[in-house]
């Protein structure tokens, strides 16, 4: 099944042409970053007028460069949420008005789900799985007990990790986005130099939470020397890869499920992959992760969760979906 994605959530325009989930025919990611960086982060009303201006170009390059026409393509899948309202009503106009033309399913996909779902496209995964997805917008821990059913373990209840990279690092003078920019400084850094705190709910939530050791990193910036940045953010970075592992193997243990897929723009991370690759081996947990390209906002993914859904999800924009 040849399955065309259609990704406009936030600030990448992105399309792609999948076969069965698993052979990438063609991929176009137009990123909007070099634009929102001088606001410091992403501004919604420009982000839906940069992608209206670039979808159908995207569209149009992703389907000459796989040789395939539209009357070729099986089945459209578009993100319906979550994300900014405005930029997804671009992809979902799109994706309805190619289904139309050319009388298509279009499948409206869960972009949180869709990040897991890239995980297919190069190991067969049994089920069920635990997933956990980490990115700028969102932290979220979920069973999957099949490619439809997935229940809620763990989510944030503050910032999503990457959006601590992101201030920490707006904070060392660093530009929006500055998860990279924080892996780069942290090479050679000390990662047990400074200790930071380990979150914990009151009430014994389960959730995550990133803004304490957020305000931590503040606290320290002004008082650390130039020379000890690279101990602070490898702290800090390992501080970050501590909860994802230490929520993971609690989840593993809770479900009896020793089968889990990490994906998002912060398991881009090589140091995080690392710490997780050794934590769950430690705990006999089969980890699968993608390749970082695919961590962070693409449409290949898309695609992927495209062909593994079985039901459209309803074709309106959902800023705030939940899994
Ligand atoms: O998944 P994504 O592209 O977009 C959302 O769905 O939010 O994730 C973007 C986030 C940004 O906060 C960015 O700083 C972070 O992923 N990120 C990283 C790295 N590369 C991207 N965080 C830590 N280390 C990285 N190497
Ligand atoms: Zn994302």
């Amino acid at each position: 099944m040849l399955v065309l994605g259609i990704e406009t959530s936030c600030d990448e325009t992105a399309c792609a042409i999948v076969r069965d989930g698993k052979k990438i025919c063609s991929e176009v990611v137009a990123t909007q970053i070099p634009y929102h960086r001088r606001f410091g982060g992403v501004v919604p009303e420009l982000a839906s007028r940069k992608h209206l201006e670039a979808i159908n170009t995207v569209v149009e390059e992703t389907l000459f460069k796989s040789g395939f026409e539209m009357e070729h393509i099986d089945r459209l899948a578009v993100t319906v949420g979550p994300g900014l309202a405005g930029s997804l009503l671009v992809g979902i106009t799109a994706a309805r008005t190619l289904g139309a033309i050319h009388n298509k399913a279009v499948f409206g996909v869960n972009h949180i789900l869709s990040h897991l779902a890239v995980n297919f496209l190069t190991a067969s995964i049994s089920l069920p799985y635990i997933g956990l997805t980490a990115s700028g917008g969102h932290c979220d821990l979920v069973f999957a007990k099949s490619h439809d059913e997935f229940e809620m373990l763990a989510r944030t209840r503050d910032d999503a990790p990457g959006e601590a990279f992101d201030k920490t690092a707006k904070m060392l003078g660093f530009t929006y986005p500055g998860g990279a920019e924080i892996e780069k400084l942290a090479k050679g850094g000390d990662e047990g130099a400074f200790k930071f705190p380990v979150p914990r709910f009151k009430d014994g939530s389960e959730d995550f939470s990133f803004s304490g050791i957020k305000t931590f990193v503040k606290n320290l910036i002004p008082e650390t020397d130039e020379e000890r940045l690279p101990d602070l953010a490898a702290s800090f970075q390992n501080s970050v890869a501590n909860i994802f592992s230490a929520k993971i193997i609690a989840a593993a243990k809770q479900k009896g499920c020793q089968r889990v897929l990490v994906a998002g723009g912060v398991m881009a991370n090589s140091c995080i992959i690392s710490h997780l690759e050794e934590e769950c081996a430690r705990n006999s947990i089969q980890l699968f992760y993608p390749e970082a390209r695919f961590c962070t906002d693409n449409a290949v993914m898309i695609a992927c969760r495209g062909f593994w859904q079985e039901k459209s999800l309803p074709l309106r924009p959902s800023p705030d979906l939940k899994i």
